[in-house]
């Protein structure tokens, strides 16, 4: 990915889509910066290569039509400003035209405010292609998306390429199951199954060990016969559940279910904690972590993996009492000799909350499309590019 021929950027206008949806607190504040970091090369090359540089995303999932403040990008613009020693202007109602000149860069509002972006309608994709001579799109957090900045805008510009980032995250992860060491480990955890089905179905034809965390190990710990109180779980998935830990025993491999969990009777920052054997959950508990004992576990088969994969956090690790899992599986990963791929929000928070950026082979800043390309699934937003290169 040379941005499309860098040297013939040189005066031309480039639009690079880029994926700068970060987690922002109350105070609209970037608490997890890795993805507007990740953005830098592309702008980067561009800027060097002299041209005129637009850069746009979206954030959240606003209404179309009807921006609010909280869907601004001008937090983003901050931190991009800071990241690129240079002013970055942010720029509203930018469909009909943009100025910007060459050696210069601006950031063009939340995309998806704009109306026809989710549904992908031409007539949008065709205005914006006209704001470009090149289209880059390096946003691969929303690769998995066919959406106006991500596949429309790529159809109808007059060249249209990946940027390194969306190379670079596909090859890394195809690459990496493509022949990994074993054990191949994956931990799959998050609040729902029913988000995650496709991707533990799919895992389940090719990992050793499938490790379920969270509101899914709920689900699975229901499909072996455990109770689980008012946990968060999904019933109706019983039955699915059931059928990834037959898939996998069928192969002699295995989901272990959690021995001992973390249990509260409320949600709650200062809600008392206590440590249970999975078998002695009450009915008015809520399962809100791993127990120790299962993180032990764990954490041992972990150590002894050639490969791990993972995505979300085990337990409620924004409370410090609900964090002992996610924090110790963090720690084995970090001390396992095997190569790690992570990816996801809260993964990467958790991997930035306990310090671990340095010791996880490859960080991913996809969510949905890191899950995509693990399933082994052609991303569309990379299919077109791909189409526009052969034809
Ligand atoms: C993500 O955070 O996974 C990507 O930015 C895509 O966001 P979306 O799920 O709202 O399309």
């Amino acid at each position: 990915s040379d941005l499309c021929a860098q040297g013939k950027a040189q005066g031309k206008r480039v639009f690079i889509r880029a994926d700068l949806n970060v987690p922002l607190n109350d105070a609209g504040e970037i608490t997890e910066d890795t993805r507007v970091r990740a953005s830098v090369p592309a702008i980067e090359m561009a800027l060097q290569a002299g041209a005129a540089v637009m850069v746009t995303s979206h954030l959240g999932r606003p209404t179309e039509g009807e921006f609010k403040p909280a869907d601004s990008l001008a937090p983003v613009a901050k931190r991009l400003s800071e990241l690129l020693g240079r002013e970055v202007p942010l720029v509203a109602n930018w469909v009909d035209g943009v100025q910007v000149a060459a050696g210069q860069v601006v950031l063009l509002e939340n995309c998806r405010v704009n109306v026809g972006e989710k549904k992908n309608k031409p007539e949008l994709a065709q205005k914006m292609a006209k704001l470009c001579d090149i289209f880059v799109n390096d946003a691969f957090g929303t690769a998995h998306r066919a959406e106006g900045t991500t596949y429309g805008i790529a159809q109808f510009a007059p060249i249209a390429c990946a940027g390194p980032l969306l190379s670079a995250e596909i090859d890394a992860i195809t690459k990496a199951l493509a022949a990994p060491a074993r054990p191949l480990a994956a931990i799959v955890a998050g609040s729902k199954v029913s988000t995650k089905l496709t991707i533990l179905q799919s895992l389940a034809k090719n990992v050793d060990q499938l490790i379920v965390g969270g509101g899914i190990a709920n689900t699975f710990m229901l499909a072996a016969g455990l109770k689980i109180g008012k946990s968060l779980a999904e019933a109706d998935l019983v039955g699915e559940a059931k059928a990834v830990i037959e898939a996998m025993a069928a192969r002699g491999a295995e989901v272990p279910i959690p021995t001992d969990v973390v249990t509260a009777k409320t949600f709650a920052a200062d809600a008392p904690a206590t440590v249970k054997k999975a078998s002695e959950v009450e009915d008015d508990d809520m399962i809100l972590d791993i127990g120790p004992e299962t993180a032990a576990k764990l954490a041992a088969q972990l150590k002894q993996a050639g490969t791990i994969v993972w995505n979300g956090p085990v337990g409620v690790f924004e409370f410090d009492q609900f964090a002992g899992g996610t924090r110790t599986i963090a720690a084995a990963i970090a001390e396992s000799p095997a190569f790690s791929i992570a990816g996801g929000g809260d993964t990467l928070a958790a991997i930035a909350k306990y310090g671990i950026e340095d010791k996880v082979g490859y960080i991913s800043t996809g969510g949905g499309a890191f899950l995509e390309v693990l399933e082994g699934k052609t991303l569309p937003a990379f299919e077109i590019l791909q189409q526009r290169a052969n034809g």
